[in-house]
């Protein structure tokens, strides 16, 4: 059969790819972003709860009602905005799918949408599904600055769509408020949305504030902000998201999220309402919690041949390995699996073309006595290199 790819390019994510060979060879996996460390039991109990209460069928296609009331009342307490429930919060199959929908919802044939490299890899393939093209603009390393000149020399008539990711994933940059004004003023008076993947957003450190495009009016009129509460919650496999945004702009987000997933797993759903009730500030204290990994993780890696780079935010570390070795990210990668048995995420693959850099991606997000284990064996890996010249 002739058969044409939609997405011939499109291989395996570099999360799976890394991810397997960690299993391979038997490596520590700090690569993928994902805690090895249990959820709240009292999450897990509610969960229980909602299948034993009957909560087995489907759920309303914009939400389980309780938990777009918890999601409001989350909002108003990060960023005192008020939004409405009803008109303006979506549930989504984790915040891929929020991501997936608006993109289809405001892209077509011919359309550019302007990203962030290093960018998520998710970005890319919904723009072209959708028909439309990404313009990538290179962030460039070690801090990871927006340059808003250059999103400026980016715009052409056909630009309808800014992604933005902050914290930026896999970067561990943020964008400040004055980011935000910028960005702002840069559309006024454009047909351009902004999709905003906030899902890090209770993840920054050395006392930053997440500056939301939903406390920005100007943004918050014209975005998609999107979140996840498989990050805010330690619990990635429930794959439970949601998008915010104006009325109008949510209308044309459902009718691509009716037809895709229909409705979100209705017993998590309850169950996640039930608990943000009980325990409305779960998830204050989430950068403290992960700002002791990160320093964990960093302090136990200075003085070797892997320099942690500061993270502003996310639950990544970035280590240069500069030092150590002139190979490509990806070549280092697949020695330090082979060599050291440890997962990493090397940062090129996020880039259309990639700047020169000896970086790769650590996943905080793990158990101490994970992350000790990974820095002796990241140790031990830095002292034979050098030792050997
Ligand atoms: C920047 C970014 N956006 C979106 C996602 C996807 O979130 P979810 O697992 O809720 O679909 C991730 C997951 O790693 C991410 O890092």
């Amino acid at each position: 059969m002739r058969f044409e790819s939609k997405l011939p390019d499109v291989g395996t994510t570099i999360f799976t790819v890394m991810s397997r060979r960690a299993l391979e060879e038997g490596a520590l996996n700090i690569g993928q972003g994902f805690p090895d460390y249990p959820i709240d039991p009292r999450l897990a109990a509610a969960l229980i709860d909602a299948v034993r209460e009957g909560h087995n069928q489907y759920a309303p296609m914009e939400g389980v009602v309780a938990l777009r009331e918890q999601i409001a009342a989350k909002l108003h307490a990060s960023y005192g905005v008020h939004v409405d429930p009803i008109g303006e919060i979506t549930v989504t199959c984790g915040a891929t799918e929020a991501l997936f929908d608006a993109v289809q919802a405001v892209l077509g044939p011919g359309d550019e949408a302007i990203v962030f490299d290093p960018a998520y890899d998710a970005y890319e393939p919904a723009v072209r599904l959708a028909g439309g093209r990404c313009v990538r603009i290179a962030l460039a390393p070690p801090l990871f600055r927006f340059d808003w000149d250059q999103v400026r020399r980016a715009l052409s008539p056909r630009t309808r769509l800014i992604i933005i990711n902050s914290p930026q994933n896999p970067s561990c940059t943020v964008a400040d408020g004055g980011d935000l004004d910028a960005l702002a003023a840069l559309i006024r008076d454009r047909p351009i949305t902004v999709l905003a993947d906030e899902v890090y957003e209770h993840v920054l450190y050395d006392g930053r504030l997440h500056a939301s495009t939903l406390a920005h009016p100007e943004l918050r009129e014209r975005s998609f902000t999107v979140f996840s509460f498989g990050k805010t919650l330690h619990a990635t496999g429930w794959r439970t998201g949601y998008c915010v945004a104006p009325p109008l702009l949510t209308r044309e987000l459902r009718k691509v999220h009716q037809f895709n997933t229909f409705s979100i797993v209705a017993p998590l759903q309850y169950a996640i309402a039930r608990y943000l009730k009980a325990h409305p500030d779960a998830w204050t204290g989430l950068s403290a919690f992960f700002q002791a990994k990160r320093d964990l993780l960093a302090g136990r890696l200075q003085g070797s041949g892997l320099r942690p780079i500061p993270a502003a935010g996310t639950y990544f570390q970035l280590v240069d390995y500069g030092e150590l070795s002139g190979d490509t990210d990806v070549d280092f990668a697949d020695r330090l699996i082979r060599e050291a048995k440890i997962a990493a995420i090397p940062l090129s693959p996020f880039y259309a073309a990639p700047p020169p850099m000896t970086l790769l991606r650590l996943c905080i997000a793990k158990n101490d006595a994970t992350l000790e284990a990974a820095a002796d064996r990241l140790c031990a890996f830095s002292a034979a290199v050098r030792a050997k010249r």
